[in-house]
């Protein structure tokens, strides 16, 4: 359940008015509901109290600080997938000892960086890598914790730019291959193995590839951790949010009030589907989710600046565009857009909701249907909380928007809007000590 909703026509965000935050703070603003962040993690640890867990919240999806703080401060552990989201975690009050590091492309310093830091497990994803952690390690004197990534060829059934899991993706190494790349790491002598790993794709909707993967890879976990003595199976991410009618009825997930039976991911089908394969195993099973936790816990507001009637179409020209959230057009992601203040009495138009660079893709939703509005109206993208301000660019130098954190009725800055100076920080031309105006 997420804490947006409309109280006499204002969208609140908890107990803070939308349209007070955007005079505050100013727009394009990311809002993200505290309530919300901490509902989501402590709901999907209820559904899996059963099993002997730990969620490890994926940084990628939101790594504000005061984000991971707050997720540090429930017991959370975090998939980190570089050396910056390490520092972030550790920055924000996070143990590295209760991070996992992902990632096709880990480099010797962040290798390094990781082992000093004593993280809990990288998740390696190549027998290449295994043979440079091994390397970083034993220069240091040290063992290195690691966990290998299978690949097991499951189709997520979600978009082709968020699907990992199948043999043609980068991701993992194939399930075919993978005992005999246990079997190599074993004999690497700075290498401890301590888990397995698999992540088959992200914003998965329907409950039946989790068990399809699960229930293949299972008995390997079971194979290693005989063999190996590997004590967690990690089963990553992925689970998916509601991106359509977030509001005006606050239903954000997949697992409210959904008939059982029809496949769709709800946490109690998740759970009660996977916890029955995954208890034999003995195993700690680790749980990688962003989006569940952060996407429906954030929302854009935005200002429309200008609206401009062609012949063929209305455009509402708004003051967010794709380098402040760049979903729509990386994965024609859907993101509801709803009027900050219900205009009352106001009919309804079809309109292109734009942003203002300088790019065909840069538009949020086209033929959508909203309430009639006057320039300087507010608009807010709902379900932007994850991969929302992380994806965010400097495209057009155009400065990074603010974040704020809602608790009740008060509102933190939790990152100041870049300013001009921001944007071109590090930049130097030759032969000047420094890039003055
Ligand atoms: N674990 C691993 C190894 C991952 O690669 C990911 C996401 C996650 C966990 C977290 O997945 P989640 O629970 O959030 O689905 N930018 C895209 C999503 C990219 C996901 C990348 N990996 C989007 O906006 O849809």
């Amino acid at each position: 359940m997420h804490s947006f909703h409309y109280q006499d026509g204002r969208l609140f965000c908890e107990e803070t008015a939308m349209d007070e935050l955007a005079a505050r703070f100013g727009t394009p603003l990311y809002v993200y509901s505290r309530r919300t962040l901490l509902d989501h993690y402590r709901r999907l640890g209820a559904a899996l109290a059963g099993l002997d867990h730990k969620i490890c919240y994926a940084v990628k999806a939101n790594s504000n600080l005061a984000v991971l703080n707050l997720l540090a401060r429930e017991g959370a552990g975090f998939d980190i997938v570089s050396g910056g989201e390490l520092f972030r975690v550790q920055r924000a009050g996070g143990e590295a000892g209760a991070c996992t590091f992902a990632g096709v492309g880990k480099t010797a310093e962040e290798i390094g960086a990781a082992l000093d830091a004593g993280i809990y497990c990288f998740n390696a994803e190549s027998e290449a890598e295994l043979e440079a952690i091994d390397a970083v390690a034993r220069a240091r004197g040290v063992m290195a914790p690691v966990a290998l990534r299978v690949n097991p060829n499951v189709d997520a059934e979600t978009h082709k730019y968020i699907s990992t899991g199948k043999s043609e993706n980068k991701f993992g190494i194939d399930f075919d291959r993978i005992e005999a790349a246990y079997e190599r790491a074993s004999k690497l002598a700075n290498l401890e193995l301590r888990g397995l790993q698999m992540h088959i794709g992200s914003q998965l909707t329907k409950v039946g590839p989790f068990e399809e993967a699960v229930r293949k890879v299972a008995p390997l976990a079971a194979r290693l951790r005989d063999a190996y003595g590997i004590g967690f199976f990690s089963i990553g991410g992925g689970i998916g949010i509601i991106y359509q009618e977030a509001l005006p009825s606050g239903r954000d997930d997949w697992w409210e009030g959904r008939p059982e039976g029809d496949g769709l991911l709800t946490l109690e089908a998740y759970a009660k589907r996977l916890v029955p394969l995954l208890k034999p195993l003995g195993m700690k099973i680790l749980l990688e989710p962003g989006r569940m936790i952060a996407g429906n816990a954030g929302a854009l507001v935005t200002r429309v600046l200008y609206t401009k009637k062609g012949t063929a179409k209305t455009f509402r020209i708004v003051d967010a565009g794709m380098g402040d959230l760049i979903r729509p057009a990386l994965y024609q992601g859907h993101h509801e857009i709803v009027p900050v203040r219900e205009p009352a009495g106001r009919g309804r138009v079809k309109a292109d909701v734009v942003g203002p660079i300088c790019e065909t893709g840069d538009f949020f939703a086209q033929d959508v249907e909203l309430p009639e509005m006057e320039d300087g109206d507010l608009l807010a993208l709902m379900s932007a909380g994850a991969y929302g301000f992380v994806m965010a660019s400097n495209y057009n130098s155009r400065p990074l928007p603010a974040e704020v954190l809602v608790d009740g009725d008060r509102a933190d800055l939790v990152r100041a809007r870049q300013s001009l100076e921001d944007l071109i920080a590090g930049e130097r031309i030759p032969g000047e000590a420094d890039a003055k105006a």
